[in-house]
């Protein structure tokens, strides 16, 4: 069975435009780009069109690649210090003369949609709720919960450390008290761990999921998109040789990705209520 997440993205979707009309209520994101990365811009220009569609404002701050460090934390302490904006997003990567640590840290927790501030990504770790959930982890498990997959006592293999996806799916998963394998480059035995999961979440960036790794039963569930050779979009598991073999499966495109933007949604509509001024 396919996980269509751009069908449960799209009524997530609809589920907030009709909540921020009802409330009657508008947040506002701010997001700062740096440089021309065309995929970057791409990420950029669909999350301002989502976000306009559901009726939250949008600012985007946009810097040329040799942008001084101390323009873009003066900007975001101005955003910190701005009353209407209720959202802070740093689109990454960003340049190598540019601290990622005193940009992630200069963040306001409270208006940190992505969980990358220390205080957010440390509450998820010590399990005192975090305003905010990382977007794509968030977005996998909304998924997986929209088909009723349980995670609780499950074997859950995590491929990919990144601090975007990888660490903090691990530990949502582990929050969720399913048993975690994260695996990473470095792993031995890959195959085999792959194997015994009932869950497989692959942030890898490659094709590395195929179908003598995987077992009847598992539920699959593929982050990675990229380019193949010939210019298509693809992602971590060959998708043709594995969905006939598992129960579950996440095509790419069509997959985690509208998830991921639909998750960030709800942390923006979230910050109106973690910022609105004390009365
Ligand atoms: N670059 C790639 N993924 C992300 C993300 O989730 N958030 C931000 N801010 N930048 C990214």
């Amino acid at each position: 069975m396919i996980l269509d997440g751009k069908a449960v993205a799209a009524q997530i979707i609809e589920s907030l435009k009709q909540d921020l009309a009802k409330k009657n209520i508008s947040p506002v994101l701010a997001v700062i780009l740096i440089g021309d990365d065309p995929a970057s811009r791409v990420y950029v220009r669909n999350k301002q069109k989502k976000a306009e569609y559901i009726g939250i404002k949008s600012q985007l701050f946009e810097y040329p690649i040799d942008v001084e460090e101390a323009v873009i934390l003066d900007k975001i302490h101005q955003l910190n210090n701005d009353e209407n904006v209720t959202a802070i997003l740093v689109q990454m990567p960003i340049p190598k003369h540019i601290s990622r640590e005193k940009v992630i840290c200069a963040i306001d927790p409270k208006k940190d949609v992505d969980c990358f501030t220390p205080e957010n990504v440390g509450r998820l770790c010590i399990g005192i709720k975090p305003y905010y959930y990382p977007a794509t982890p968030q977005g996998v498990l909304m998924l997986l919960d929209s088909y009723n997959i349980p995670i609780d006592g499950k074997s859950a293999v995590v491929i990919g450390r990144s601090n975007i996806v990888g660490k903090p799916m691990a530990q949502m998963l582990l929050n969720r008290n399913a048993t975690v394998t994260l695996c990473h480059s470095h792993t031995a035995n890959l195959d085999e761990i792959i194997k015994t999961a009932d869950i497989v979440i692959s942030a890898v960036g490659k094709k590395i999921v195929r179908c003598k790794m995987v077992s009847k039963k598992s539920v699959i569930v593929d982050v990675g998109i990229y380019k193949d050779s010939n210019g298509n979009l693809t992602g971590d598991v060959d998708f043709n040789e594995v969905a006939p073999l598992v129960d579950f499966i996440s095509p790419v495109p069509g997959g985690v990705g509208p998830m991921t933007i639909a998750s960030l949604m709800v942390n923006v509509v979230k910050s109106y209520d973690a910022n609105k001024p004390v009365s």
